[in-house]
């Protein structure tokens, strides 16, 4: 029950608060309405029906006492004149009692008070003429017809009334609409401004704005920002300088043993190894954020990335379309696509590279015939320093730092990357980009 509401609901704040204004708004009208109705218009209606119904009772018992034609004549133009009531006799004529019976309010509040003061046969016709009433009385000698304006039986101040409820309700509405919405934006922009931050954007001189609460939550926002950045910023440069300062000393070592000569293999290749990881450290550390967004073909892209893996010894096929236009940091990305690729050289013999443009997504896969990561350890591949060879027992080489980068760069291009089980038996990288 309580999801079917919920269901219906709207979502967003704004209709949320609308919804809140809107429905005790509709509440009030309706009782006020209803009250209006049933006490005041209705009160209203009977007392006009009953001025009326009296004045005809007045005429009918002022022709019963003065029989003499001209007399009536003379009763009958005064009417007209002072009362609005044109009135004519119809001698020896019978009322018709088949035909509609009384629909609206104003019928039947004239039925009423016709029943009360003139106490004979009636019908009441309120449809054939568009500004008039029609009553028809049977009297001993014959009907006596009668026709008054609308005016006399209508209260005009009910659509006055009613119009008044329907417009000062749309105008509230809208000037409800109007300010909850600006209420609204410094929310929506707040929101902005944490997924931006997600995506790995800085956001740059957001000022806080609207209610108090709302530029509360946005300043503890802009704070919460400004640590994160400069606990990274701390983080990334200690690494930088560590990595920086440790290789003069590995590049001494390594040029001292060269000098001495003597076989010293295992040493060097010690050495050679600390040296590639402290790149990678250096690399990571150094980031990628600097680099602008532009627009370019991702196809080319993978190309080049391509046959540079292929002149280093790589099985690698191929199919993308000629030109997949995608917003970028070709620097970066191209090292993404190198890490990846270097990934499924080390782990595979084959590997097949997939791109298409689908939607307004540019996807990118990358399969390997490799041992495949296993699904519980995918997350954590995406760890900097996290290595599965210490688990595999075979030292491959590398300093885990690959696809951590990888991932940075693409969602900072707000795209996303998955790993999955490939057709070909190991892994599957997917990558998608909004373009
Ligand atoms: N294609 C693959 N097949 C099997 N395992 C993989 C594959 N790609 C990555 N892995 C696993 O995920 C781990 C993390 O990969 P990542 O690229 O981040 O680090 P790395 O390759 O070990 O080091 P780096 O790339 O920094 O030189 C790897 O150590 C490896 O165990
Ligand atoms: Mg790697």
């Amino acid at each position: 029950m309580a999801l079917t509401i919920k269901t219906f609901l709207p979502k967003s704040l704004l209709g949320r608060s609308l919804l809140i204004i809107v429905v005790p708004l509709i509440l009030v009208q309706l009782v006020s309405g209803v009250i209006f109705f049933e006490a005041h218009w209705d009160k209203v209606s009977l007392r006009l029906a009953r001025g009326v119904a009296g004045d005809i009772a007045a005429v009918i018992d002022l022709l019963r006492t003065n029989p003499k034609p001209k007399e009536r004549r003379w009763i009958l133009e005064t009417v007209a004149d002072r009362m609005q009531l044109t009135i004519s006799m119809q001698e020896n004529d019978v009322l018709r009692l088949s035909g509609p019976q009384a629909k609206s309010l104003v019928d039947k509040m004239l039925a009423r008070a016709m029943r009360e003061y003139v106490k004979k046969p009636f019908r009441i016709d309120t449809e054939s003429k568009p500004r008039d009433v029609i009553i028809n009385i049977q009297l001993p000698e014959g009907v006596l017809h009668v026709v008054t304006s609308r005016k006399r039986l209508f209260s005009s101040t009910t659509y006055v009334f009613l119009a008044w409820m329907v417009g000062s309700s749309l105008i509230l509405f809208g000037v409800a609409t109007v300010f909850m919405r600006n209420q609204v934006k410094p929310i929506r922009r707040l929101a902005r401004a944490a997924e931006d931050f997600g995506l790995g954007r800085e956001v740059a001189n957001f000022k806080p704005e609207g209610a108090r609460e709302v530029r509360q939550a946005a300043a503890a926002f802009m704070a919460m920002q400004e640590r994160i950045i400069r606990h990274i910023r701390q983080r990334t440069d200690m690494l930088a300088g560590v990595s920086h300062d440790l290789r003069t000393p590995l590049t001494r070592m390594r040029l001292e043993l060269e000098m001495q000569g003597g076989d010293a293999s295992a040493l060097k290749t010690d050495i050679a190894e600390m040296e590639h990881m402290l790149e990678g450290y250096l690399a990571f550390a150094r980031g990628e954020g600097a680099e602008d967004i532009v627009p370019a073909n991702l196809s080319s892209l993978l190309e080049s990335s391509v046959s540079q893996a292929r002149r280093n010894g790589a099985l690698i096929d191929l199919h993308t379309e000629e030109v997949i236009k995608v917003p970028l940091r070709p620097l970066a990305f191209r090292r993404s696509i190198t890490n990846i690729l270097d990934n499924a050289m080390r782990y595979g013999d084959n590997i097949t590279v997939r791109a298409g443009k689908r939607g307004g997504v540019a996807e990118i896969i990358i399969e390997d015939d490799g041992p495949g990561i296993p699904a519980d350890k995918r997350e954590d591949a995406f760890r900097p320093f996290y290595r599965l060879e210490s688990s595999r027992n075979s030292d491959t080489g590398g300093v885990g730092l690959g696809l951590s980068i990888v991932r940075d760069t693409i969602r900072s291009l707000g795209g996303e990357i998955l790993l999955e089980d490939s057709s070909l038996g190991g892994l599957r990288v997917q990558l998608r980009l909004p373009s």
